[in-house]
């Protein structure tokens, strides 16, 4: 077990990770689409934001504590869904759903998980958020959103920003498919992996929980891949979103809004949070990063849902630039699956805590105690006589 008090950020985590995973599955989850633009945009418009800083104020006594959805969560975080986490470490959806109840903060699973709903939700014992990608297959979208009901998912997150899959060539490159192909390029990567090989012994989990022996017909996860290799479904529109909440009968995330038009169709449609994201810069590249169009969609939005943002959070201080410029709270991605990847639920954990003590300490040094305070007071105003104001 790597020492974790050593591991001092995000990046920490990132690098080591590539050496544990696989890597077909570190590319998998490090990558972007095409030429990766939108994914580096999300972290360099970060890093153009500076922070306020002010002093001679009583900083004794901080808070990072917030509501999402009603929920009280320990700081302005939660975990994105991400497909196919249990590919990073054995049983990944359950060790990063546990390392985020301890924390007190939200876990979202995705509908491609290798842990199922029940699975989860046997293992924790809060609610989670559970993300939909509607297939083409209502039916079995449907039965869904049933079982995310009956494990008490606490809201139903539709992603809309993926009808359509944006390619990451180091998928394809290293050959990455549903099933996966026991290669000897594959098993030779293996075994330069022994640990990450040997832990995923120790799981029956290796498969699309939520869909195996769920999808009719599918007996052979050769049969179960043809059927999800047909299942995008290009029709999803607005129109879908109140008969999905209906369905769901609690709150409805809609995630994957870029535009303030459609920030504006989400809420007149039934959604009672958006998420702002570029899906991590793995969809449509050369789309703005979320940060730059944040501002305009918390105008167009003018208090009518609350709003979160992904996409390049890897620190307190972008969580705190993201919650200034008017998102209630962000979502990790990667982040976790780093985490994951060097330590399990620990690893998560470790993510968690860092992000956390960067947070307290950025709030104090903007002369801030109170995270739900703050506002676009908190950004600097560059001064365009100089550069480093950009
Ligand atoms: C490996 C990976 C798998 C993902 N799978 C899903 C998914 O199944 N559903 C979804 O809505 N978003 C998915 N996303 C997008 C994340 O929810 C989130 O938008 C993104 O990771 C945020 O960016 P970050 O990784 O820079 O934090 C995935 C992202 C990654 C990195």
């Amino acid at each position: 077990m790597a020492k974790l008090d050593k591991f001092l950020t995000v990046d920490d985590f990132k690098c080591v990770a590539e050496r544990r995973v696989p890597r077909m599955f570190f590319q998998y989850a490090d990558s972007g689409a095409y030429t990766e633009s939108s994914y580096r945009a999300n972290g360099d418009d970060f890093a153009r934001i500076k922070l306020e800083q002010r002093v001679g104020r009583d900083i004794a006594v901080r808070s990072l504590k917030t509501t999402m959805l009603g929920r009280e969560v320990s700081l302005p975080l939660a975990i994105a869904p991400t497909g196919a986490a249990g590919m990073q470490a054995a049983d990944g959806e359950i060790k990063a759903a546990r390392a985020a109840e301890k924390a007190g903060i939200i876990w979202t699973m995705s509908t491609v998980s290798i842990c199922s709903i029940e699975d989860v939700a046997a293992a924790t014992s809060v609610p989670f958020w559970f993300q939909l990608y509607v297939r083409k297959d209502r039916e079995f979208t449907n039965k869904l959103i049933d079982r995310a009901r009956a494990a008490g998912c606490e809201a139903l997150v539709v992603t809309v920003d993926c009808q359509h899959y944006g390619q990451r060539h180091k998928d394809v490159r290293n050959g990455l498919t549903v099933p996966i192909k026991f290669t000897p390029k594959f098993l030779a990567g293996l075994a330069l992996k022994p640990r990450w090989a040997l832990s995923m012994l120790g799981t029956r989990r290796h498969s699309f929980g939520n869909f195996v022996g769920h999808v009719l017909g599918a007996s052979s996860a050769a049969a179960l891949a043809q059927w999800m290799s047909q299942q995008d479904d290009l029709t999803l529109n607005w129109e879908d979103m109140p008969a999905i909440r209906k369905r769901f009968g609690g709150p409805l995330v809609v995630k994957g809004i870029l535009h303030p038009d459609d920030a504006r169709d989400a809420i007149n449609h039934g959604a009672d949070a958006i998420i702002v994201s570029n899906h991590g810069g793995r969809q449509l590249d050369g789309a703005p990063s979320t940060i730059s169009v944040l501002p305009r969609i918390v105008d167009a939005v003018a208090g009518r849902c609350e709003i979160y943002l992904d996409s390049g959070v890897r620190s307190g201080h972008d969580m705190l630039k993201a919650v200034s410029l008017g998102a209630k709270a962000v979502f990790i991605g990667r982040p976790m699956l780093y985490g994951l990847g060097v330590a399990g639920e620990a690893g998560v954990t470790r993510v968690i805590d860092i992000i956390r003590a960067e947070a307290d300490s950025a709030l104090g040094l903007m002369g801030e105690t109170d995270v739900t305070t703050l506002g676009a007071h908190n950004i600097h105003q560059p001064d365009p006589r100089f550069s480093d104001g950009v």
